[in-house]
C-alpha cells in the first residue's frame, strides 16, 4: 500500500495520533496530550467530550469526580467502575486519564492538595471487579455525604461547601 493510500485508510483518531506523534517532540507535551486522546478514543463515545454523559444511560462525571477522588472508597470506585477497569488502557494510562478528567471535566474546583491517581493504585484495584456497581456507588456516596456533614458540623462552615452532590 502506498503511503498516501495508507494515510487515507486511517481513521480520524488514528490520524490524530500519528500527527500527535510527529508533532509532540517533547516528552512533556506528549504527557499532556496522551490522556486527552485516550479519553477521546476510549471514553468519550459514552461520556461525551465534556463528561456530561447522557441522561438515563451514562451518568455525568462533572460533579462526582472531585468528591469521589478525595475519598479512599470513592477512588477505588473510580478505578473499579467497568468503563475504567475494563478499558484496554494500561494501568499507567488509566491513572493519567483519571487525573486528566479530574482537572479538565470537573465542575467542582480541584483542591490544591489533590492526590493524583498513580499507576500502582490503578494496578491494585482495577482487577477486583465490582459485583454491584449501583449498590457500591450508592454506599460510597452515602459515606462521602456523611463525612461531609460531619466535617461541616465540626467547622460550622456549611456555606463554603460548593458541591451539593
Ligand atoms: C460503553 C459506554 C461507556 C464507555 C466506553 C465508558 N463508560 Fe464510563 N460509564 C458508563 C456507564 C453506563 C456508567 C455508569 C456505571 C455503570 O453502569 O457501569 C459509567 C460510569 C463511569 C464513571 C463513574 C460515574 C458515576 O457517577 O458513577 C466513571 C468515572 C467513568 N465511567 C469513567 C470512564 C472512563 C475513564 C472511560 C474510558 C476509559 C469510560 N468510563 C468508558 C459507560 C461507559
Amino acid at each position: 500500500m502506498s503511503a498516501a493510500r495508507a494515510w487515507r485508510a486511517m481513521s480520524v483518531p488514528m490520524i490524530a495520533l500519528a500527527v500527535a506523534g510527529a508533532v509532540c517532540g517533547s516528552a512533556h507535551a506528549a504527557a499532556a496530550y496522551r490522556p486527552r486522546i485516550d479519553y477521546q478514543l476510549n471514553c468519550q463515545g459514552c461520556h461525551l467530550a465534556d463528561g456530561s454523559g447522557e441522561a438515563g444511560r451514562v451518568p455525568s462525571v462533572r460533579r462526582m469526580l472531585v468528591p469521589f477522588a478525595e475519598d479512599p472508597a470513592g477512588r477505588r470506585y473510580l478505578i473499579q467502575v467497568p468503563g475504567v477497569s475494563e478499558s484496554s488502557l494500561s494501568d499507567r494510562a488509566t491513572a493519567a486519564v483519571l487525573n486528566w478528567m479530574v482537572h479538565r471535566l470537573s465542575d467542582v474546583p480541584v483542591p490544591r492538595n489533590f492526590v493524583p491517581f498513580t499507576t500502582a493504585e490503578v494496578a491494585r484495584w482495577r482487577r477486583i471487579p465490582l459485583t454491584n456497581v449501583a449498590a457500591t456507588r450508592a454506599r460510597v456516596q452515602r459515606q462521602i455525604d456523611a463525612h461531609r456533614s460531619s466535617r461541616a458540623r465540626s467547622t460550622a462552615s456549611r456555606s463554603t461547601d460548593k458541591s451539593p452532590m
